[in-house]
């Protein structure tokens, strides 16, 4: 489905993502781990058009979605969430999704004088459909909270809920389980399950937590120093010689690096 093909994105002299290729399947849960600085978050950027690579390409679906910007992408259902969370602390958390769809009607001034029954209709829908993700969420008693009073793994949630929002096909989370306690990061491990299997969400997941990893993702790729080192499953990695070493050599004892 998304194939990355010799991207390298420089930053002054430093080579944070240096010739990286991979591909993510449709249907899977692609992970990504790799030690701090690896240039994992630099590719989530250059594939979800926050930044632009200095040279590769990157492939939706046979087509070149590179240089593309992060709206265009939401509309081909290429969605990221970030490493911290981007909420509207003021709104509640069914504001912060009926915020989401883009072209609505209402925020054309004319329309908006006019409070026709068109955009009444329209906001009726976002409104039902905000609903819908929370209740699959499990967020049914913060509806109305304001986003600012959420947990930082609440607030993941409103992130993924975000992406539901619109037909999300490819979504990118950036380290959703950082700061989230164990009960959330459940809550939230499986709702991502729940999105691949039930709407068919395929997932590219940057993770620390190597729980969270083992649990969702297959296959799992390796960055170190901005290339790839390794891919295969979890165990494959977990036992690979050069992926400890990658960890090892940022001074991490492994068992501290891979379940860490
Ligand atoms: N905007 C930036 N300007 C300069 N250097 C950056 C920038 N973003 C990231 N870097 C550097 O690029 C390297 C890769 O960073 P990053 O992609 O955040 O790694 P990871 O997400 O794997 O921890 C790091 O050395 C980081 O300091
Ligand atoms: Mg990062």
């Amino acid at each position: 489905m998304l194939k990355i093909n010799n991207v390298k994105k420089n930053f002054g002299g430093l080579k944070a993502v240096n010739n990286a290729s991979m591909h993510v399947k449709k249907g899977s849960i692609t992970g990504l781990i790799g030690p701090n600085g690896a240039g994992k978050t630099t590719l989530f950027n250059v594939i979800a058009g926050n930044l632009q690579s200095d040279s590769g390409e990157v492939v939706l679906n046979d087509e070149k979605i590179s240089g593309l910007k992060s709206y265009e992408l939401f509309y081909k259902g290429v969605l990221r969430t970030f490493q911290i969370a981007h909420e509207f602390t003021s709104l509640t958390v069914l504001e912060n999704l009926m915020m989401v769809p883009g072209n609505q009607f209402g925020e054309n001034l004319l329309y908006s004088w006019f409070k026709n029954s068109v955009v009444k209709k329209q906001e009726e829908k976002i409104r039902a459909k905000a609903i819908e993700v929370i209740n699959f969420l499990n967020l049914t008693h913060l509806t109305q909270e304001v986003a600012g009073n959420l947990s930082g793994g609440q607030k993941k949630l409103l992130e993924l809920g975000r992406t539901m929002m619109v037909d999300a096909k490819l979504v990118l989370l950036d380290e959703v389980g950082a700061g989230v306690n164990r009960t959330l990061l459940n809550e939230i491990s499986d709702a991502i399950i729940r999105l691949n299997k039930e709407k068919d969400y395929t997932f590219f997941v940057i993770e620390h937590d190597m729980d969270l990893i083992e649990k969702i993702c297959d296959p799992v790729i390796v960055m170190a120093e901005g290339s790839v080192l390794f891919q295969g499953s979890f165990d494959e990695v977990k036992s690979n010689e050069d992926v400890i070493e990658a960890y090892l050599g940022r001074g991490m004892k492994p068992k501290e690096a891979l379940n860490s």
